[in-house]
């Protein structure tokens, strides 16, 4: 079978872009190979992966699952089925709590704060030495990055990184105590860790623990940790149980903050999703809740958390928050306006 009507019959069963990603996968090429060659016969083994990926997709099965990895921020992730695949709608979580990281660390070192375009301090050359290989462009995938459980248009938003944002800084406190020097740092529900990978290798003064309920998970994590090089404590356990007595400087969640009965659940490739990542309780609300009532006891003074929830949560959380005794609760949308990120300091 040559590479153009391998192509031409994976069109028929699903999208064209996905069959092109996946024949790339299949047949260990690029885009430019199968541009230049699409003559060149794929052998017997990369046909017969090709269609049983393609037989799969056409069943709904994410695209990330297949090929077993996907990318956030710039760096590849493996995934699998036992972790919830990255969003990037994450990326807000990451970006504000570099920005209140930055902050601190700019204040302590008497340097200008330097903000670019997209809201946040300049970012860290992306592949400096020991953040692992570089993105191969046919990792490049096209996960269709809908916000989870909350619909949204089919087209994938896998270009955060790339599009331009309105500044939008929320006011910071001053005077944050435990983010200068060696911040202590935790990431409850860390899936496949792409949240505290990603602050450990871009804030490389701070100390960065993660936990998970699933062991699965966190082998997955700390693979991932491995292989980009990011030094990582991961811990099994729920929420705080693992950190008891331990404070820290700030705490991020994306915990599950989807209702048990949203309709959302059976579509969009969330059925292949694990159930415990994606939902939180009867109404959405009870892991936020859960981490927001219990995060005062494991932060320093002065300490912020930082929260990803649901398009229509963000008032919920800031309420919570401030029932909990944090300050100046704030919420900062997604690319596509959505409430998407609710924080406070103590
Ligand atoms: C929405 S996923 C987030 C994964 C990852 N942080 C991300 O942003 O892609 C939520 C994670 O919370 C974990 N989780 C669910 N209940 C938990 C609990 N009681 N304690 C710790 N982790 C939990 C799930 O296993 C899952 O990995």
């Amino acid at each position: 079978m040559r590479r153009d009507e391998a192509l031409n019959w994976a069109r028929q069963r699903i999208d064209r872009q996905d069959a092109r990603l996946l024949l790339q996968y299949a047949a260990a090429c690029r885009h430019a190979d199968l541009l230049a060659h699409p003559e060149t016969p794929l052998d017997a083994v990369a046909w017969q992966r090709f269609i049983g990926w393609v037989e799969r997709r056409a069943k709904g099965e994410p695209l990330a699952y297949l090929v077993g990895e996907t990318e956030f921020r710039g760096r590849v992730f493996q995934v699998s089925p036992a972790v919830l695949i990255p969003r990037p709608d994450t990326e807000v979580l990451v970006e504000q709590a570099l920005i209140r990281l930055q902050i601190a660390r700019s204040a302590s070192l008497d340097t200008p704060l330097s903000l670019d375009g997209r809201g946040s301090p300049h970012p860290r050359p992306l592949s400096h030495e020991g953040e692992g290989r570089q993105i191969p462009p046919l990792s490049r995938l096209r996960e269709r990055g809908r916000e989870r459980g909350f619909g949204g248009e089919g087209e994938g938003r896998a270009g955060a990184l790339a599009k331009p944002r309105p500044l939008s800084p929320t006011p910071l406190p001053r005077g944050e105590r435990g983010l200068e020097g060696t911040p202590a740092l935790l990431d409850l529900g860390t899936g496949s860790g792409i949240v505290a990978i990603s602050l450990a290798l871009e804030c490389p003064a701070a100390s960065v623990t993660a936990i998970d309920l699933s062991p699965v998970a966190l082998a997955v994590a700390a693979a991932n940790a491995g292989r980009l090089g990011a030094a990582v404590e991961f811990l099994e356990g729920d929420w705080y149980a693992p950190v008891a007595g331990r404070r820290f400087a700030m705490i991020v969640a994306n915990p599950p903050y989807i209702a048990a009965d949203d309709p959302h659940l059976s579509g969009d490739g969330l059925p292949f999703e694990p159930r415990q990542a994606l939902v939180g309780g009867a109404d959405g609300l009870a892991c936020l809740a859960r981490v927001i009532a219990d995060a005062p006891a494991h932060l320093h003074p002065g300490g912020w958390l930082l929260l990803e929830h649901g398009h229509d949560q963000g008032a919920t959380c800031r309420n919570l928050l401030a029932a909990a005794g944090f300050q100046d609760p704030f919420t900062q949308p997604d690319l596509s306006g959505s409430d998407r990120v609710s924080g406070a300091h103590l």
